[in-house]
């Protein structure tokens, strides 16, 4: 997949440095062609005649030679690159990033490149959980910079904690991710809804259902992997936000029914897999209550319907719901179609065996209004490709 590519690997200041080395090697052995541009910080962790052996070519860090006046041009790398990934990414490089700073040869080229960009961040874990480093990464991964998660562990600094850079291999596998697959939805914006929403009773108590969000994790990494620029508005879970994907964390419905209406917004793509509350607690109750003798009823309110609410504004956008039934599920799963304006309909029947909560493989049928399409049991990761394969041909007939 990443034979005869061109790839920038960006390397900055940073002890991670030294796998910038590995990860050199693993793209020459797989055929790429790489051009190592150096920050002059990265020469002090890493000698350029490593990388220069390791990449076969001379590796570039000022704009131009002082010896003979010759230019490094920046543009003309950005034009050769078929992707650029910077690795390690020092907090310093991404906040310069994010404010579109060019005082290197690397940074420069950044603003230059035409080709998808990859950031592996690496830093100690105060800086890593710092709001000026959080927001700098949000900035970039909302510009479409594919964000390598930084993992947790032993730091140079002697703590513990999330900054570890990717390992190289982690890193050259979301290249082949970024390069190998076409980007058949790049200038797109998705807006998906996915998890359970939590309703709070009192301080201690909620109501919520058993919805993980994997569904919805793997519609959003399915799009953005597609290159739509994708927005993933995510009740409470334990899953890592996908590559690439900026995520919006709320709990309850009313929260993500605020986010969504904002999201929508400038959103060509609406893929609506929450399991939102269709009730919550008409009062929630600032304190603890507490138990007596009698039995107790708690009051509800109907929540908003997100879904229904985006349709009613969708104005030639794809809006696509999910149904998940016991019984009726086809006419049920209908009249939510028509209910809600939506373009199709992604029913699970809770009758189908490995279509369960928290599972990876999901049976589907996707109903519009032409008719139904049973699929097969798949993995979740099929599914979304499916859901965002009938995305296309919407949006390609349009
Ligand atoms: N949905 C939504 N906002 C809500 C409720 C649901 O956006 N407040 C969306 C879900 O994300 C899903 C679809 O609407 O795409 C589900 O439809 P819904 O009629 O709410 O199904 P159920 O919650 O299962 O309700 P019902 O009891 O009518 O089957």
């Amino acid at each position: 997949m990443l034979s005869g590519k061109h790839i920038i690997v960006g390397i900055t200041g940073g002890i991670a440095a030294y796998k910038a080395a590995v990860l050199v090697r693993l793209l020459v052995r797989r055929g790429a062609e790489v051009q190592v541009l150096m920050t002059p910080a990265a020469k002090e962790f890493i000698t350029p005649l490593t990388m220069a052996t390791l990449s076969k070519r001379p590796i570039l860090v000022e704009n131009f030679n002082p010896e003979n006046g010759a230019w490094n041009s920046h543009i003309d790398l950005g034009c050769w690159a078929d992707a650029m990934v910077i690795a390690p990414a020092t907090a310093n490089t991404l906040a310069k990033m994010a404010c579109g700073i060019g005082d290197s040869l690397l940074l420069t080229t950044y603003l230059s490149a035409r080709c998808p960009v990859a950031v592996a961040p690496a830093m100690d874990l105060d800086m890593m959980a710092h709001a000026a480093t959080c927001q700098n990464l949000e900035t970039l991964a909302q510009r479409g910079v594919a964000i390598i998660e930084a993992e947790s562990g032993e730091l140079a600094s002697g703590l513990s904690g999330k900054g570890r850079m990717a390992e190289p291999e982690v890193i050259v596998e979301a290249l082949e991710r970024i390069i190998g697959r076409p980007q058949t939805l790049k200038g797109k914006r998705a807006l998906v809804t996915a998890g359970a929403t939590i309703e709070a009773i009192d301080p201690v108590r909620y109501i919520t259902n058993h919805s993980t969000g994997k569904m919805g994790y793997a519609i959003a990494s399915e799009l953005a992997a597609r290159g739509a620029e994708v927005c993933l508005v995510s009740g409470p879970t334990r899953l890592e936000c996908p590559q690439g994907v900026r995520r919006v964390d709320v709990r309850s419905a009313d929260e993500m029914f605020e986010a969504c209406i904002q999201e929508w917004n400038g959103s060509d793509i609406g893929v609506m897999c929450a399991a939102v509350a269709d009730y919550t607690p008409e009062q929630v109750s600032d304190s603890k209550i507490k138990k007596s003798d009698d039995d107790m009823c708690i009051r509800l309110r109907r929540t908003r319907d997100i879904a229904a609410n985006l349709g009613a504004c969708k104005e030639g956008r794809v809006l696509v719901g999910f149904a998940l039934e016991t019984d009726n599920e086809q006419s049920n799963a209908v009249a939510k179609l028509q209910r809600k304006n939506l373009d199709f309909v992604v029913l699970n029947s809770m009758r189908d065996k490995g279509a369960c909560f928290g599972g990876d493989t999901n049976k589907i049928t996707i109903i519009d209004a032409t008719g139904e399409c049973p699929c097969p049991l798949e993995s979740k990761a099929d599914a979304a490709s499916r859901i965002a394969d009938r995305i296309e041909q919407i949006i390609n007939n349009k």
